[in-house]
């Protein structure tokens, strides 16, 4: 247990224990007895911010929506009916929070696992008064397994999912065939994906998995250029201007 008491202004200090258990669900330790599945993440207790731990306290409740083993009614969750974008993975939210600003008739479900990740966009949403954006904290592939109904997704954004570069890894990339198979089936007929990587071989398996997936047509021959409503992070134009490649790859449900 615990037991350190925890100060103001200490970023070290563990949460309040109401907000420790908003966040229970999403605490499974990678591949612990519970997990039917290897886990695309692993939990360090990375450092956090005191903004992102006010915000987790202040905010959780208020943006974000428990994981829940059955499925979520969109309409109920944002208040209204428009079409539903899931994104995986958002980290600090700064493109999820740019993207929700710029397409304000979508509504946009943002999954992280991530304390600090999850902060962030929660200030995000209140500075910049988004009304369209809920997070689910909590492992993408259950979210996804156990909380969207088939055939009901407008769009999925996957971007910089992590590369596990190592081969002995690989295992963890979230894109693979079983859990594209899942997001398949859970994107509308004509609704789509839009995966984007700047390590090349992650890139080449991406292209080769969603394009053997049987539900999945390629909206281009190959990889597709960045769309204007994904913005380019500061991370990536570096990355460009030293010369490194980043691929998107966008993907349409078939009828
Ligand atoms: C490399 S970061 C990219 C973040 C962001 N999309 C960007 O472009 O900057 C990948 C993020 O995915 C999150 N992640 C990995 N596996 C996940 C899963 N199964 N469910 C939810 N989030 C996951 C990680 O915590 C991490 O924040």
């Amino acid at each position: 247990m615990n037991t350190r008491i925890p100060e103001q202004n200490d970023p070290a200090a563990p949460l309040s224990p109401a907000t420790q258990a908003a966040l229970e669900p999403a605490a499974h330790a990678p591949d612990s007895p519970g997990a039917t599945h290897i886990r695309s993440f692993v939990h360090r207790r990375g450092h956090i911010t005191q903004g992102q731990r006010d915000a987790l306290e202040r905010l959780l409740d208020k943006w974000s929506l428990p994981y829940a083993p059955k499925p979520l009614d969109p309409a109920a969750a944002f208040g209204r009916s428009a079409p539903t974008i899931l994104e995986i993975g958002f980290g600090m939210g700064e493109t999820t929070e740019k993207i929700a600003l710029a397409r304000p008739g979508d509504n946009f479900l943002g999954v992280e696992v991530f304390n600090a990740g999850v902060g962030s966009l929660l200030r995000r949403i209140e500075d910049s008064s988004i009304a369209n954006l809920r997070i689910i904290q909590h492992d993408a592939v259950e979210v996804v397994r156990d909380m969207i109904a088939p055939d009901s997704l407008d769009g999925v954004h996957v971007y910089f999912p992590d590369p596990w570069p190592k081969k002995r890894h690989h295992k963890r990339r979230l894109i693979q065939p079983p859990f594209v198979a899942l997001l398949a089936s859970r994107i509308k007929p004509g609704g789509y994906l839009h995966c984007a990587t700047d390590w090349e071989d992650y890139a080449v398996q991406m292209l080769e998995v969603l394009g053997a997936e049987p539900l999945l047509r390629n909206t281009v021959d190959g990889y597709a250029p960045r769309p204007d409503y994904r913005p380019q992070t500061k991370f990536e134009t570096r990355g460009l201007r030293l010369g490194h490649g980043v691929w998107d790859l966008i993907f349409k449900r078939a009828a």
